[in-house]
């Protein structure tokens, strides 16, 4: 314990109040400078287009503390860009990545006690998100937008050691071919809560989304993308327009090649021709890798590794992620962004 009265040890992922915020206003086809405030609470118009047609979006990356006492960020352009992209789909103006990268600074610079000690697993998750405000009520762009980002400590994914669980394909999808399933917009994930609900209901730490056009192809792992090692060693991630294009799955499949010598491919993974994977993960921000014991479909329990053990190649793909976002292990040019 310390004097924030946070164990650092036993940290979930559960909403926390931090010191400082920053916010910022884009009105008139500009953004003001921004500022950090305290106060947690936003006050916005009734007709925002946030509340009614979910004009909004966010992202989340994380601030690790390093064995110097330092803290890092893991690729927060690569954040920044895809909120641009998330932009570009809702009709929302782009934050300038400088903007981004410089309000995630000065979150964390503000609120440096919330970040974890090295060696807790423990990580200062950052929260971006910019929602369309402003007096409306037709179906139109918003006038008036606020970017904000808030910071949360969360604990790792596993504590004591990493246990794969297992996943139900659910019959609902989280995005259709031509929607907005590559954008990171709270819909799909409202959407997606009531798949959630079944599958945890029914003993599953969350529910598999098959592609909208077919139902045929694995697209995400609750919040997370796929990954499959082929029984010959190939790194395996679905291909599809209506994915989320997570930072972590680009940056295992660089990981995978270049520090593993591993074959990598993006491609369609069909849930009926799951036996050639002899390991399975799901991966994320939140997720890291979470190592996938089993997926349910229909009356079919198909176990890939193990249902109670890691696989080694996803043991040593962990390894060298967790490595290189903690500073352990050397990260490839433009990774880490020292705060
Ligand atoms: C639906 C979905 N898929 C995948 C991911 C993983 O993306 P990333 O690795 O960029 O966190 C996330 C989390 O951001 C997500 O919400």
């Amino acid at each position: 314990m310390n004097n924030l009265n946070i164990d650092w040890n036993n940290l979930g992922f559960n909403y926390i109040k931090t010191d400082y915020r920053y916010i910022s206003i884009w009105e008139n086809g500009e953004w003001d400078n921004g500022k950090l405030v305290t106060d947690n609470t936003l006050s916005i118009e009734e007709g925002a287009p946030a509340l009614h047609y979910g004009q909004q979006c966010f992202e989340g990356l994380k601030a690790y503390r390093t064995k110097d006492g330092s803290i890092q960020l893991f690729r927060p352009n690569k954040n920044a860009e895809r909120m641009n992209q998330s932009c570009d789909r809702l009709l929302m103006p782009h934050i300038p990545v400088e903007k981004f990268i410089d309000a995630c600074v000065q979150v964390i610079k503000a609120n440096e006690k919330f970040v974890p000690p090295y060696g807790t697993g423990a990580t200062l998750y950052l929260r971006p998100f910019l929602i369309g405000v402003g007096d409306n009520i037709g179906l139109k762009p918003a006038s008036k937008f606020i970017f904000s980002v808030f910071c949360i400590p969360v604990g790792p994914y596993f504590k004591g050691g990493m246990k794969p669980v297992n996943f139900l394909v659910s019959d609902y999808d989280r995005a259709a071919p031509n929607g907005t399933g590559a954008a990171k917009v709270g819909g799909n994930y409202a959407g997606s809560l009531i798949a959630q609900k079944k599958a945890k209901a029914n003993g599953f730490a969350d529910a598999i989304f098959l592609d909208p056009a077919t139902h045929t192809k694995i697209e995400e792992v609750g919040s997370a993308n796929f990954f499959g090692i082929t029984k010959d060693n190939k790194f395996i991630t679905p291909l599809s327009p209506s994915i989320l294009p997570s930072i972590t799955k680009y940056s295992l499949l660089e990981i995978a090649k270049d520090y593993f010598n591993m074959e990598v491919s993006e491609e369609d993974v069909f849930i009926n021709d799951l036996d050639r994977f002899s390991e399975a993960g799901a991966c994320g921000t939140a997720a890291v890798i979470t190592p996938i014991g089993g997926i349910q479909m229909g009356e079919k329990l198909h176990v890939f590794y193990s249902e109670t053990e890691v696989g080694p190649i996803t043991k040593k793909l962990y390894d060298t992620l967790i490595g290189i976002q903690f500073g352990d292990v050397k990260a490839p040019e433009g990774w880490i962004y020292k705060v």
